[in-house]
């Protein structure tokens, strides 16, 4: 693992385009590239042009959009100079499977055993925010995650990297016109603004956003599921919003394992989620390694991915349709089970879950049970953070019932975050039905979510800014994370002076001011 920074050269700052939803890049929902990605900057060759210099190239194209900017590049068609970095960022959502994915049957395609089902959540409470770097000048290629430096030969992401030019290449045909060079290596920085590797589908957003990331940076469009596949299998399903399938395929080459929209996140409005964050810890088996134990060695997940799954899926998708809560909560909690069974299966055994977790299903069943019906649901990935689905109309009650059991450790400051929650009076009489001996500070706080589209944040979020990974600032002081120092020096690496996250955008940095925008 290495942590030099990369040498940097100062520049006079140079503005990064703003894409807003809809326009430039960005595109629109009916737009030529599919994936969830809002682009929040590109700076392009004609930027770069500018940085050395600033005669006669497009730096004022670059502010307005960056869609012009590249349009200019490739009108100047092979005229296109290769002048040095271009610089994208993008950022992707987390997904959460209701139907899950465990288990493959290529391991270096990343092909599945049986389909799954998940819903993308809401980017302004969850995402990932990468940016991606091209330059003739790097000699290597170098990844951040959240601000550490760590090794960018792995294989998946040199798979992704390797995609995506392939893809660049095949668009760009024999003649290549395009203004990068598609041998230049790349700087990525990469930052999660929720806990990594617990649970929460890091490497799902992660992976999407690289790959959206990467494709924008050699204009790469279409579909990409089945890029982002091949960094995280679970990525394939954040390339899309609301409801999504990732189809198994049948092909042994992967091409029709991919991801497909059942139904966009306006089809059931109501539908909340809230994260009940119970360890920000690390996993001690990661997903990968998990999975394949379980290939190995449970009988049970052979007989899940051949008998049960594939009709689940189907009921799963009418649920959905339907906007059945009912079933759509019980078949959630059953697959979540049955998911832990075949790691408890799995020899030796992997345990996910832990006591708060169980505490958390118990507690659930005891709601519903008290209101003879499915009003919650929970579903846990690999880790013991809790996922609750809910209509909007319960959420401010099962909060309370939350609240009173696993009180916050402290004065309760910051249990809440994301969307908002109301006071609910909890009647004594549902307190004394499901609430068992309160266990002060097991549930570190609740994120309130819903489900999102597959790109963008809300004008509100954006307006605010983006804010990254609570606490972790950076030792400047100056109010950055350390994933927020790390993009700024990809993009300072890269030629593009100094940069900083203002008004949802990156913008020539002020120094001294915190860029770190207010909490979402
Ligand atoms: C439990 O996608 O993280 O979250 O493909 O090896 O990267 P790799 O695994 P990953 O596994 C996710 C497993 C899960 C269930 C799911 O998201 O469907």
């Amino acid at each position: 693992m290495r942590t030099a920074l990369p040498a940097l050269r100062w520049r006079r700052p140079l503005p990064v385009a703003s894409c807003r939803q809809g326009a430039g890049l960005g595109g629109s929902e009916a737009g030529p590239l599919r994936g969830p990605i809002a682009a929040i900057g590109r700076s392009g060759p004609a930027a770069e042009a500018a940085a050395n210099g600033g005669r006669g190239c497009h730096a004022r194209a670059a502010v307005g959009g960056a869609a012009r900017c590249r349009a200019r590049g490739s009108e100047r068609g092979g005229m296109a100079e290769e002048r040095g970095p271009a610089v994208v960022t993008c950022t992707a959502p987390v997904n959460i499977a209701v139907i899950k994915y465990w288990g493959k049957r290529d391991t270096d395609l990343i092909l599945p055993i049986n389909s799954s089902l998940s819903v993308t959540l809401h980017q302004d409470q969850l995402r990932t925010t990468t940016t991606a770097a091209a330059s003739r000048d790097f000699t290597e290629d170098r990844l951040w995650l959240n601000g550490e430096e760590v090794d960018a030969a792995q294989p998946r992401l040199q798979a992704c990297l390797r995609e995506v030019r392939r893809l660049a290449r095949k668009r760009r045909g024999d003649e290549d016109a395009s203004p990068l060079n598609l041998s230049y290596k790349v700087h990525v920085a990469s930052e999660n603004n929720f806990p990594t590797a617990a649970g929460l589908a890091s490497s799902a957003a992660g992976y999407a956003c690289l790959v959206s990331a990467l494709a924008r940076l050699y204009g790469v469009e279409g579909e990409l599921s089945e890029v982002a596949r091949r960094g995280s299998g679970s990525a394939c399903r954040s390339m899309l919003g609301g409801f999504v399938q990732w189809h198994r395929g049948e092909r042994p080459d992967g091409r029709d394992s991919v991801a497909q929209q059942l139904a966009p996140e306006t089809h059931w409005p109501e539908l909340r989620v809230l994260i009940l964050v119970v360890s920000g810890e690390k996993k001690a088996v990661g997903s990968t390694a998990g999975m394949q134990s379980s290939v190995d060695t449970s009988p049970l997940l052979k007989y899940r991915a051949e008998a049960v799954v594939p009709e689940r899926l189907s009921r799963m998708a009418r649920h959905i349709q339907e906007r059945d809560f009912e079933g759509f909560g019980q078949l959630t909690m059953q697959d979540s089970n049955q998911f832990h069974a075949t790691c408890l299966d799995t020899f030796p055994p992997i345990f996910y879950l832990n006591d708060v977790s169980r505490a958390i299903i118990a507690l659930a069943h005891r709601y519903n049970a008290h209101h003879g019906r499915t009003k919650v649901a929970y579903t846990f990935d690999a880790g013991p953070n809790a996922v609750i689905f809910a209509l909007e109309d319960t959420v401010d009650e099962f909060v309370a019932v939350v609240r009173r059991s696993f009180p916050p450790a402290s004065n309760g400051d910051r249990f809440l975050r994301g969307l908002p929650v109301g006071t609910a009076a909890l009647p004594e009489e549902l307190a004394a039905a499901v609430v068992a001996e309160p266990v002060p500070g097991a549930v570190r706080y609740i994120l309130h979510t819903k489900p999102g589209p597959r790109r963008g944040m809300s004008k509100e979020t954006k307006r605010q800014g983006l804010q990254m990974s609570p606490g972790g600032k950076s030792p400047s002081g100056c109010g950055k994370t350390q994933g927020e120092a790390a993009r700024e020096m990809v993009l300072e690496a890269a030629g593009s002076g100094c940069w900083g996250w203002r008004r949802g955008a990156l913008q020539p940095a002020r120094h001294g001011t915190h860029w770190a925008a207010r909490p979402a």
